[in-house]
């Protein structure tokens, strides 16, 4: 990879307000650019808005508004939206902006001066929505095989670009580029495409008038597509070949949905090739955000508002979500309960209790200041700062491949690695000896950990690292890269600030009632014995799993009054807390069991028990002398994994 990386998203049309599936790549596509930034490359990183075309016309005249009204207001509300979602541009093009006016033409003008534009009519049909041309034999029962709308008839004067007699050329290319179209699968179907024949393309409109008028011929606009790419260009000042163009031609990633790859990965190129300038160097198509397994559209009502999510949750939860939870280049989905499953675990549970543990300990131990790490390092130790020293550079990799939830699963294993060594390292036991180095090296190489970890998730969640900066007495983050990501750069003596948690735990509304409606006892059959325990009867695997097996930690413990032998217990079992009656009071403290991650049977129907409520049943098992001990997993395992 070169030192300089220029990535772009597409433009949005501003027909309407965006949803989170827009969000995602723009998100995606600032991530990258920050990392890169981080990693010291020089980066451009150009977004904006495709504003012309029928559809907006439409919209706009529906509205009862002229388009550039329209689209004025619908742009300010994207550019609010980046602002909410931490994105930073470069550059934004609006494609009503002059200097888009002159490129588009220039590139037009010149196409045709070589003879690759030429009049002729055409008579087929087009996709309004996807603002697309289909040949007959491409349409799917006469809807767009795009979008599955039906598609109108149109006919009409128009100008063709001659992308037919690119195609060999084209096909040439891609076998020698193959990085050009990425994932794989996307550059076989594009070949493919190609193979079956291409057209030439209409590339002018007289039928409306809200468009970049053809430069030597005012009847016609420039079609909607071939002004929007341009846009790729506009960012650097074409037609002028100045610095811009200079430094930052060709783009090193278009990042695009998987639906336009066909206009970016076909007539793109030939129009580059057609201008004589060189070719992108990837085109990535990523998959879609589906709402619930089904694709978001306003006419089924299932759109996500970035917006209300953002004023709900806070802008990086959903910015961890969107790069987390889906693998980049496939299809993902997006529902309120696996964004508040993920929030719990993995931020809530993982990073917050990693830092909030860590810096209660210190201000116990240490009063707050990070000591020396004074004693020299065990294999324990040495195994975290060895991965922690070897994650800027295995993250720098992901990302080099576009594999953003393989970063973060990278930077989240440091932060198991994290919670894991308190437990092997034991603070509280060490803090009992009078030699105090060790405690001092453990101390030290958690806060080391923490300051890892926020400097690794900064370009992904940037509001994030900046509060686990400051709780951690640091400054200059804004100055700190990749070289910092280096074992042993935290200053002894540093005072840290614990603060409220940075993600408190989202309380989840339950959707099924407390307790089940009591089905009528079934009537006892005479003959058959009631087994007890139904030991040596072997069960199928289908009714193991009618018992859901959870890991659950251990929030709150307390006494029951007038029950010597029951603890009131409260737990965090992932998606939600919940409160469990146990008779364990004779063999645990109430206080020892605070933070201890149990498995819980959780589908168990509730009870109550001495009058409280206990939806749930932890595992315990009993030694010969009758000492009950509780079945545990280490930190390692959030809460709500499930057992199996
Ligand atoms: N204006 C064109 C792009 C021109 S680029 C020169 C366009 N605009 S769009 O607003 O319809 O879509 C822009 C991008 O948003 C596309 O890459 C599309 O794949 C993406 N997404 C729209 N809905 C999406 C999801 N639900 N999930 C992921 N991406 C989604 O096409």
């Amino acid at each position: 990879m070169s030192e300089r990386f220029y990535v772009t998203t597409p433009i949005y049309y501003p027909s309407d307000h965006l949803h989170i599936g827009h969000a995602y790549t723009t998100t995606v596509a600032d991530s990258l650019a920050r990392w890169h930034r981080f990693a010291g490359r020089d980066v451009y990183f150009v977004t904006g808005s495709d504003e012309h075309g029928q559809k907006i016309q439409r919209a706009a005249l529906a509205k009862g508004v002229s388009p550039q009204a329209y689209v004025d207001e619908i742009v300010a509300s994207f550019k609010n939206l980046w602002e909410k979602m931490n994105v930073r541009y470069d550059d934004f093009v609006r494609t009503t902006d002059d200097r888009h006016h002159r490129a588009v033409q220039a590139v037009f003008q010149k196409i045709y001066d070589q003879g690759d534009i030429y009049k002729s009519s055409y008579e087929g049909w087009y996709c309004t929505p996807c603002e697309t041309f289909w040949v007959e034999n491409r349409l799917e029962d006469g809807h767009c095989p795009d979008c599955k709308r039906p598609v109108e008839l149109v006919e009409e004067e128009s100008y063709f670009f001659r992308m037919s007699k690119y195609a060999p050329r084209l096909l040439e290319y891609i076998e020698e580029h193959p990085e050009l179209i990425q994932p794989e699968t996307r550059r076989n179907e594009m070949v493919n495409f190609i193979k079956s024949g291409l057209e030439d393309l209409c590339v002018s409109r007289t039928t409306f008038d809200w468009g970049i008028p053809v430069p030597f011929d005012n009847k016609h606009v420039v079609y909607v597509w071939f002004d929007a790419l341009t846009n790729y260009l506009t960012a650097l000042g074409y037609p002028e070949k100045g610095e811009l163009m200079e430094k930052w031609w060709p783009a090193d990633l278009h990042l695009v949905g998987k639906e336009i790859m066909r206009f970016h990965t076909i007539i793109w190129p030939i129009m580059l090739m057609a201008l004589d300038l060189p070719l992108p160097k990837a085109v990535f198509g990523h998959g879609w955000l589906l709402f619930d397994s089904d694709k978001m559209s306003k006419s089924k009502g299932n759109v996500v508002d970035p917006l209300v999510l953002i004023d709900e949750f806070g802008v990086d939860p959903i910015r961890y979500f969107l790069m987390r939870e889906v693998s980049f280049g496939q299809d993902g989905n997006f529902s309120r309960k696996a964004l508040i499953e993920r929030t719990n675990a993995d931020l809530a549970n993982d990073l917050g209790n990693l830092l909030n543990r860590t810096l209660s300990m210190l201000d116990r131990y240490f009063e707050g200041v990070v000591p020396e790490p004074a004693a020299s390092p065990n294999a324990i130790d040495q195994a975290l700062i060895d991965y922690a020293n070897s994650l800027g550079s295995a993250v720098d990799t992901c990302l080099k491949e576009y594999k953003l939830n393989e970063a973060l699963v990278k930077i989240w294993q440091l932060i198991g690695r994290g919670n894991k060594y308190v437990d092997e390292r034991a603070p509280w036991n060490l803090a009992k000896l009078d030699d105090k180095s060790e405690l001092s090296s453990v101390m030290y190489n958690l806060v080391e950990t923490l300051r890892i970890v926020a400097l690794a998730i900064k370009p992904f969640l940037p509001e994030t690292a900046a509060k686990m900066w400051s709780q951690l007495g640091l400054t200059d983050l804004d100055e700190k890269s990749l070289s910092d990501v280096t074992w042993g750069l935290l200053p002894a003596g540093t005072q840290t600030k614990k603060g409220d948690p940075i993600f408190p735990r989202i309380e989840v509304e339950k959707e099924t009632p407390v307790a089940p409606p009591e089905k009528k006892p079934e009537a006892k059959k005479e003959s058959a014995p009631v087994q007890e325990k139904p030991e040596g009867v072997l069960i199928g695997i289908d009714d193991f799993f009618k018992c859901e097996l959870v890991v659950a930690e251990i929030i709150e413990a307390g006494p029951i009054k007038g029950a010597d032998k029951l603890l009131k217990l409260q737990v965090d079992i992932g998606s939600e807390k919940r409160q469990i009656v146990a008779g364990i009071a004779q063999h645990y403290a109430a206080d020892d069991l605070v933070g201890r991650r149990i498995i819980v049977v959780k589908n168990l129907k509730p009870a109550k028990l001495r009058g409280e409520l206990s939806e749930g049943m932890l595992l315990a098992a009993t030694s010969p002398e009758g000492r009950l001990e509780l079945v545990s997993v280490s930190d390692a395992i959030p809460a709500g994994s499930r057992v199996k």
